[in-house]
Order: C-alpha cells, then structure tokens, then sequence
C-alpha cells in the first residue's frame, strides 16, 4: 500500500519550506525534434524563515523550477514539498500557501497602483473593505504610497517591480517565490 500523502499537522510541522529530489524536466523531443532538459536531477532544501538564491545563467533552468514548485507544471520525474505538502498530490494546499512574483510582471499598465493591488485582493477573496485596506498597507510598506494614484505604465522598471511584489504579498504567504 502506498503511504499516504503528507496530513495537515505534519505538513504544518516540515521545517523546510521548499524540498526537491531528483526533479526532472525535458521539453519537446517528439517526432525527431531536440529535447530540451530543462531540469536534469533538481535537489534543494530550504529551511523555513530563511531567503535562498538560486543562480544559474540564461537557460538553466531556474523559471521551470519554479513553475514545478508553484504547481504551474508538473515534473516529469522526482519529488517536491512546498509548506510541506507534496506539489503533485496536493497542489491546492501549496497554492494557499505560496506567493509567486513571475519573472514578467503581473500588474496592469493602465489600472493605478491602488487599484491593482485591490483586484489583487478581490482575486484573493478579501471583501472589499479589507481588499482596501490591504491595498493601502502594502503601497505604505513598499514605499509607493505616494504614487498611489499613478499608472504603472509610467513607473520606472524598479517601482513596477515593487508593486508586482506587493501583489504577491496580499495574503502574506508562507513561501514566497521570486523569479528575478
Ligand atoms: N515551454 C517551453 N517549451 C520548450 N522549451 C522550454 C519551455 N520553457 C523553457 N524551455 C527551455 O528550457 C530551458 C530552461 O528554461 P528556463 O526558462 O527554465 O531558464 P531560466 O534559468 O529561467 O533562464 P533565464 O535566466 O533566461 O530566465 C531553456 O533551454 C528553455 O529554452
Ligand atoms: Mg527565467
């Protein structure tokens, strides 16, 4: 019988927040076409309450990782736990747990940032005062209280990316994933 997948006291308890083994990855390779592998044989462990980097040049791989432990796709091979729940059986409860800044940025050009990070909210089922309120505590935390009422699209690259941060931080997720 298998053993069953990791329960909630358990998970609760993991003092890692990200582990990986043997992670695997390949693209394409159908009909005579080159494989790509992305991921050959990932292994990480990261502590809980603690800020980890991972490098690697253009094209190692570091995006695919990261859409693997987000849940965004899955690992041809190997096995991963985020918050302590395994990806691939239980992508829902690492999906409540994880915050993700993607290497290309979230937030819309034309809404201001205020009202960004309130859709943000609303996405994340806040009720409208709280989704407000949210709002009005990250633009002051990331220094953008004073472009509150501004476009992105006439930001500079540095305060998008600060914005796009702070959408990803509405719920004030366990594990945050940053992709540049
Ligand atoms: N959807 C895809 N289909 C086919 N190949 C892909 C796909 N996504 C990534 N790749 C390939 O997988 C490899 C790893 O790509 P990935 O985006 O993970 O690298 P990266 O480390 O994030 O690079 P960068 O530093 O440029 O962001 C590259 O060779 C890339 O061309
Ligand atoms: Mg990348």
């Amino acid at each position: 019988m298998k053993p069953p997948p990791p329960t909630t006291p358990a998970a609760a308890s993991s003092s890692y927040a990200v582990v990986a083994e043997g992670l695997r990855k390949t693209y394409g390779g159908g009909r005579g076409a080159p494989a790509t592998h992305a991921l050959d044989g990932l292994d990480l462990a990261v502590p809980r309450g603690t800020v980890y980097g991972l490098l690697g040049p253009n094209g190692a791989g570091k995006t695919t990782a990261v859409r693997v432990l987000t849940t965004l796709t899955r690992a041809d091979a190997g096995h991963a736990t985020v918050a302590g729940y395994d990806v691939g059986r239980r992508p829902r409860d690492v999906r409540r747990r994880i915050g993700l800044t993607g290497q290309h940025t979230a937030v819309d050009g034309i809404l201001t940032a205020r009202q960004n990070l309130r859709m943000f909210g609303r996405l994340f089922h806040l009720d409208p005062a709280h989704a407000r309120r949210r709002a009005d505590e990250l633009l002051e935390a990331f220094g953008l209280a004073h472009a509150a009422d501004q476009q992105p699209q006439h930001f500079s690259g540095g305060m998008r990316r600060r914005l796009d941060l702070a959408s990803s931080m509405i719920l004030a997720p366990e594990v945050l994933f940053l992709d540049e």
